[in-house]
């Protein structure tokens, strides 16, 4: 098996949806390694998504994810990574498939209920962001 990280965003946070997310996360047949909730400085937000620092959308993007809560968790299955984004779905709602966490959570294409790592290796990089190693079980 392997991992990826992911976080529920403010907006499904703030909505009451955290528990339906991770209902549909374990029935997708995920383990949930670690889990808190917590928030995230403008600052730390800015860490965290600095591969988008160039973006037009990075400060709103910062702004936004520091807004309230989040919930980040490692999650562990067999491919990860790719079964997680398929099951979350399209960045934007708007071209998410039926049945996925965002066609089901989102907002827009900003506010889109939940992260999920895009490779082994940032996966890693991100769960270590909010977790310390003793954590990782
Ligand atoms: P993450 O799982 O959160 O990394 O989303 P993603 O991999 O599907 O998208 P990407 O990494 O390209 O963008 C990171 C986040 O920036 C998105 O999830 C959105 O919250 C936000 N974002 C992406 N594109 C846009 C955009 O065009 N406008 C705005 N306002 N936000 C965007
Ligand atoms: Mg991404």
């Amino acid at each position: 098996t392997n991992r990826t990280f992911t976080m529920i965003k403010p907006d499904a946070v703030q909505d009451g949806n955290s528990g339906s997310i991770i209902k549909m996360i374990e029935e997708a047949g995920f383990r949930i390694v670690a889990l808190k909730k917590t928030q995230l400085t403008p600052e730390r937000a800015g860490q965290f998504y600095a591969v988008h620092a160039e973006r037009p959308f990075y400060n709103d993007l910062c702004k936004y994810m520091s807004s309230g809560q989040i919930v980040p968790m490692i999650l562990e299955k067999e491919n990860a990574v790719a079964d997680f984004r398929t099951l979350i779905g399209a960045t934007n709602p708007a071209n998410a498939d039926e049945g996925t966490i965002r066609k089901l959570f989102a907002k827009s294409i900003e506010a889109n209920a939940i992260h999920g790592s895009d490779s082994d290796e940032n996966a890693e990089i991100e769960g270590n962001f909010f977790f310390g190693g003793l954590e990782q079980f």
